[in-house]
């Protein structure tokens, strides 16, 4: 194909989805990354982490010549036109800030290397006002002749759909400075464009600012459904129906609106935390207070499920706890900011013992927490456990035969704090079921339930 040769920085989720997703729309790509192991495993077709489709991806296009991986950023660099830049912001030490220093190395890096005037395009999340100071560095620096464009374009994508999402995203976001800008963009993005993805053609300003707000936004709407799970506790009413129900207001949508354990992952806490930092640093005081409201019922979401497994246990101490699921959510390895962990710390602070369970992300957590317990099956890990808490909304976890399950624990206790299990079903097995704002004994107080998970099944009245 002719067309830009590109440059993906940094090859973690987002990175080597992108670089992948953009050979099979026909592009020659050169993805960079300092970490040896991660540039093997790609170069041999092998994911550096969960993630349905892209393995396949990977494979394809290192075959067809179009994907190479590599450790070299200056030879990366000198052989493209547009770079994108998809390293980590993660959260400074010691600061809700976004840590952008690896951004501005890569482009610092790509004005050092580059032979050919050409477009940075940024795809990292990064605080408003990032993308300016680097477009004046970079213009600064073009004055010695190399003409380095700047663009945002922040991704979307969500784990465990990465590929599709960026494939196929809801919409494209251009912050440009320049005609010719929008004009390359489109031109990358020409097949989903032309499939009537919606594009949203902005400033970087305003490129930067969507980001961030539409990760605050579903952390505001997580939190709200888990304070109203508190009020249903308080009041005595049932959190699903109720999500169901709201979610069911076109003007407010169904999604991110799953009540439980609260959000977690690589994304959006440090995002909501880097926004509520920067509209502070702003002087606007009323985001800044939101968002660190909204992270603190997240975390709040976390010691109300502690609180209730030491009430149901009488107390952690010398209790053993299993933890089914470690991921942040289903589909993922990803432990990052993992409410499981959290609860697995919480827990034994309280002097129990933890065991944890997860299809996927087990062999992740002896590089943090070399310390807690992996089991290999479900069943060593109930074994004598008094009780089981569901942390991650994985499939395999709701088709558990609770009758069986039974047989291997020391008390047959779940707090199904993912709202995945059928609540009638378990308690008919002799268990004794909780899950955050849902009643106590559904069966006793109510006279019908048509489906007890979350979402709800809508019929029809004919
Ligand atoms: C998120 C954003 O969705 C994506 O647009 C952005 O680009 C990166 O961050 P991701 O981190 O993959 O994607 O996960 P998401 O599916 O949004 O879930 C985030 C967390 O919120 C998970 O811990 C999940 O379990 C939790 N969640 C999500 C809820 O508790 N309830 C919900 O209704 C939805």
């Amino acid at each position: 194909m002719n067309g830009p040769v590109i440059s993906v920085i940094g090859t973690g989720h987002l990175g080597a989805t992108h670089a992948a997703c953009l050979a099979e729309l026909g592009f020659q790509v050169h993805a960079f990354d300092t970490d040896e192991a991660k540039i093997e495993d790609l170069s041999r077709g092998v994911a550096p982490f969960f993630e349905p489709g892209l393995a396949p991806l990977l494979r394809a296009h290192l075959a067809t010549g179009r994907l190479q991986f590599s450790t070299d950023l200056r030879d990366v660099v000198r052989k493209c036109d547009v770079h994108f830049i998809c390293v980590g912001t993660p959260q400074a030490s010691g600061s809700l800030a976004a840590d952008t220093s690896a951004v501005t190395e890569a482009v610092r890096s790509i004005a050092r290397f580059a032979q050919r005037p050409g477009l940075i395009v940024g795809k990292s999340t990064v605080p408003v006002g990032t993308a300016e100071c680097l477009a004046a560095a970079l213009d600064q620096a073009s004055r010695s002749g190399r003409a380095l464009d700047l663009a945002w374009n922040p991704e979307f994508l969500r784990e465990g759909h990465a590929v599709a999402d960026t494939l196929a995203p809801d919409r494209f976001v251009f912050g440009v400075r320049t005609e010719s800008a929008e004009v390359r963009l489109r031109r990358i993005y020409e097949r989903a464009i032309n499939a009537g993805t919606p594009t949203i053609v902005t400033d970087l300003t305003s490129a930067q600012l969507v980001k961030m707000a539409a990760n605050s936004f579903l952390a505001t709407k997580i939190s709200f459904i888990n304070a109203v799970s508190e009020m249903c506790d308080a009041v005595g009413a049932d959190v699903l129906d109720v999500a169901v129900a709201l979610g069911l207001d076109a003007r407010i949508g169904t999604g991110a609106l799953r009540p439980g354990l609260g959000f977690g992952g690589g994304c959006i806490p440090k995002d909501t935390r880097a926004f509520a930092h920067r509209a502070a640093e702003a002087g606007v005081v009323d985001m800044a207070a939101l968002l660190r409201r909204v992270d603190a019922i997240n975390m709040r979401c976390r010691m109300r499920i502690v609180e209730l497994a030491s009430q149901l246990t009488d107390g952690l101490a010398e209790r053993t706890v299993t933890l089914l699921g470690a991921s942040f959510k289903a589909g993922s390895d990803d432990i990052r900011d993992s409410p499981a962990l959290a609860l697995a710390n919480a827990i034994l602070d309280e002097g129990g013992q933890v065991r944890i369970f997860d299809p996927v992300a087990s062999a992740n957590i002896p590089f943090v927490q070399p310390f807690l317990h992996c089991s290999d099956t479900l069943e060593a890990a109930v074994a004598d456990s008094d009780l089981l808490i569901v942390c991650t909304e994985w499939g395999d976890f709701a088709d558990i035969d609770p009758f069986e399950l039974s047989r291997h624990v020391r008390h047959p206790r779940v707090i199904d704090a993912r709202h995945i299990l059928d609540a009638d079903q378990w308690r008919d097995a002799g268990w004794l079921y909780r899950a955050p704002g849902r009643p106590t004994a559904d069966r006793e107080i109510r006279t019908k339930r048509t489906a007890p998970s979350f979402p709800l099944t809508v019929t029809g009245l004919s």
